[in-house]
């Protein structure tokens, strides 16, 4: 069993800044990622739709072997991580939501500013995190509808891209923010766009690397780690694989096959 894969999903090709420091922490783990790109953006879509579009991928995921589930969204955890755990009460699930308590604890000039989607940023879940954990600061959210096509598309540093990314961040700018949030996983393929747009001062945070920790730490509770060899790791798309096939590469430093999810 500890030899079997993990499944990481996304509502398109947002989980692989996931997925890359999956692959750092825990080498050993084979992986099988499916990028939902059929159907972005989530940010967009209802609670419902996505919760049906997640069902269908993690029965998928089972059907693979995957022996745990990371749901690499912050949209799809809001809308959908309660009803996948109850539905598959055995399988370790690790969801994720934009990293709002780090961000407190770092800002010094008390104003926190988060860049997510639409629906990320509209859920009872969000809602809940800033009560916890953002009592002492100020919060800014910010929605940021289109940028997740144009990454889906490939596009990191069009001049397009960087007027509507220049668009969001600068009234967050002009607030006083001193961190942001990416509260979204195809953001972190943007920070060397966003690394010219803000003063070196100004911290970034994503919560890729703390996923991958929590991982660690549910499949070691579990005696679920990997022991073997460096393993492969294959993808899926709901949309044209040979689109994710092309732009793999520049998201996941390496090539790889991606196969049809058609479900
Ligand atoms: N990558 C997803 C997230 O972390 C959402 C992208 C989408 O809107 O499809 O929120």
């Amino acid at each position: 069993m500890s030899e079997a894969p993990v499944g990481v999903m996304d509502s398109g090709v947002g989980g692989l800044s996931v997925l890359g420091e999956i692959r750092r922490l825990l080498p050993n783990e084979s992986l099988l990622y499916v990028g939902d790109c059929g159907h972005i953006p989530y940010g967009e879509k209802s609670p419902e739709y996505i919760r049906q579009r997640c069902a269908v991928i993690a029965d998928f995921l089972l059907d693979q072997g995957a022996k745990a589930l990371v749901v690499a969204c912050n949209t799809a955890t809001v809308a959908a991580v309660a009803d996948l755990r109850r539905d598959f009460p055995q399988w370790p699930i690790v969801g994720m939501e934009p990293a709002v308590k780090p961000a407190a604890a770092a800002t010094r000039s008390g104003i926190v500013g988060v860049l997510a989607t639409t629906g990320t940023l509209q859920s009872a879940k969000f809602a809940a995190l800033l009560d916890r954990f953002a009592a002492d600061v100020r919060v800014i959210t910010q929605p940021c509808p289109g940028l997740v096509e144009m990454i889906e598309a490939g596009d990191l540093h069009s001049p397009a891209l960087r007027q509507l990314l220049q668009h969001y961040v600068e009234p967050l700018l002009a607030a006083g923010c001193d961190t942001l949030i990416l509260g979204c996983t195809h953001y972190p393929f943007l920070k060397p766009l966003l690394q010219e747009m803000i003063a070196p001062h100004i911290s970034l945070i994503d919560t890729g690397a703390a996923v991958a920790r929590q991982l660690q730490r549910l499949l070691a509770d579990r005696a679920l780690l990997a022991e073997g060899p460096p393993s492969e790791t294959q993808f899926w798309s709901s949309a044209d694989p040979t689109h994710l096939g092309k732009i793999l590469p520049m998201l996941w430093q390496s090539s790889g096959v991606v196969r049809s999810f058609g479900l």
